[in-house]
């Protein structure tokens, strides 16, 4: 068990004014995760955090889902951690947004209640956040540390002042940098990501004031006042990957982030063998899983915590969610995949859709305008042309014929469409659930049929055609 007494606090309780939107800032997405999914992924892999709170208030309920989420995709594919991860359930509401210094007065009775000896504090706003940056401040000795920039331009981050002799004096907000008290500005900023002992906190936070150009309780004021108490502060001068720790804060900076992400990751993927075409338009999530020797064809999206395997192809214009592909695979054009799993060896598209719940097991084909949600498409299985598979068992070598629909729905409820091995469905044919068929069944196309259908049977239901003499 992890007993460092660390423990994280992600600032994700404001509105994000620069922002504008019916969503909180943390949740505005970069390659389809949100900029909280990214930082708490980021703490997820730092070892010595025992513990992540995270503070909400604006649209806190919203915010509340994405951790929730969150907590199965990072905590349950983090087993070692898992007994400390909660983190839908360690969260702290801060009800009256007044400032990121009052955010952190608001943490202090959890984080005390808990044990936290230190905590590590990072702006909910800072997506490309990495570890490597953490770790750095983590193994500063101080009583409180902080990660600075130098920028060319500083833009409305908040300035660092440092005494003639180098030593950090205080964290001046750009809205109240004055050259004339603070001296020339230096170009070195804040990039929010703090870690002070709980000690320190205790001292230091009931002497925060509000008296500034915003009328908040600044968490930057905590480092004049320790300064002023006696405290050591450290200043990490930050200079390797610099833009990674800047705050997003406006549409403009939120796509220059996800740009940076998704060159980084498509550098990636090609040095590790991923066949990338068009490069430029492949969209792929940081949670995704693309083995080496599987190959993509730009443009293309992959969200989502995606697998795809060895030797799979994803042809252009297909979007990806929460997709595996089984090695060898091959989607073709316009396709759509949502939490739907396809074996290896099959083939689907173009312009297949494949909604939560569709599986199709190995050397299955899907072709165009096939439509399939909660089924499964057996082994070797085929549904070639415009048809919909709902909530359907399709055993092996079964052919859908093209213009097949089960009607699996009847107004009230949903019901299941049960197809046994080997059977041949002829087109234009309407399955109206819940209704089986047994192995090996044939049925006339253009029927609809209402009734369970044994196994080695022909059923045909439509009206026999009638030849007359014309008049
Ligand atoms: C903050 C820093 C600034 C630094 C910059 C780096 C302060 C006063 N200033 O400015 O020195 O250069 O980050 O990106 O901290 N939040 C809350 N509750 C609040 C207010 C904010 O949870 O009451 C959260 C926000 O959701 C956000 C984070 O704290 O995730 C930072 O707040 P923001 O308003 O973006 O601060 P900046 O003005 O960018
Ligand atoms: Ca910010």
């Amino acid at each position: 068990m992890n007993i460092s007494g660390l423990h994280a606090l992600v600032l994700a309780a404001g509105k994000g004014t620069r922002m504008p939107s019916p969503r909180p800032k943390v949740l505005q997405t970069l390659l389809g995760e949100t900029m909280l999914a990214l930082v708490q992924r980021v703490l997820s892999q730092v070892q010595e955090v025992e513990r992540v709170w995270t503070l909400i208030g604006h649209e806190a309920s919203m915010v509340q889902s994405e951790l929730d989420r969150l907590q199965c995709r990072i905590g349950c594919s983090c087993p070692q951690r898992a007994p400390s991860y909660h983190l839908g359930e360690d969260t702290i509401v801060q009800t009256q947004q007044l400032g990121t210094g009052h955010a952190l007065q608001c943490a202090m009775p959890s984080l005390v209640e808990h044990g936290a000896r230190r905590v590590l504090i990072v702006n909910g706003d800072v997506p490309l956040l990495g570890a490597h940056a953490v770790q750095r401040l983590l193994a500063a000795n101080a009583d409180m540390a902080f990660i600075s920039l130098h920028l060319h331009d500083p833009a409305s981050y908040g300035r660092v002042v440092r005494d003639a002799a180098g030593n950090v004096k205080a964290i001046v907000e750009a809205r109240d940098y004055n050259p004339a008290t603070h001296g020339f500005d230096p170009h070195e900023i804040n990039t929010g990501l703090y870690v002070l002992s709980i000690k320190a906190a205790q001292q230091l936070l009931p002497k925060l004031s509000n008296q500034n150009h915003s009328k908040e309780y600044y968490i930057t004021d905590l480092v004049s006042l320790a300064v002023e108490q006696g405290l050591t502060v450290q200043a990490l001068a930050y200079d390797a990957d610099d833009d990674a720790l800047l705050g997003v804060n406006s549409p403009a900076e939120l796509v220059a982030a996800e740009a940076r992400l998704r060159t980084g990751i498509v550098a990636h993927l090609l040095d590790t063998g991923v066949i990338v075409h068009a490069p430029e338009g492949v969209r792929v999530s940081p949670f995704a899983h693309i083995e080496p020797g599987a190959e993509l064809f730009g443009p293309c999206e992959v969200y989502g915590a995606s697998a795809i395997a060895f030797g799979a192809t994803i042809e252009s214009h297909c979007v990806l969610r929460d997709a595996r592909i089984g090695a060898g695979t091959r989607v073709r054009s316009f396709c759509h995949i949502e939490d739907a799993v396809i074996a290896q060896h099959c083939q689907v598209g173009p312009y297949a859709r494949l909604r939560p719940g569709a599986i199709m097991d190995e050397d299955a084909h899907m072709g165009n305008f096939v439509e399939m949600k909660k089924s499964r498409l057996g082994r070797g299985s085929k549904a070639n042309h415009l048809t919909y598979i709902g909530d359907a068992d399709i055993g092996p070598g079964v052919n859908i014929g093209a213009g097949t629909i089960t009607c699996n729905y009847d107004g009230v409820n949903k019901h299941r469409t049960v197809i046994g091995a080997n059977s041949f469905i002829g087109s234009n044919t309407a399955l109206v659930a819940p209704v089986t068929l047994g192995e090996r069944t044939l049925i006339g196309a253009g029927s609809v049929i209402t009734k369970d259908v044994p196994a080695g049977s022909l059923a045909v239901a439509r009206s026999r055609q009638v030849n007359v003499e014309k008049k």
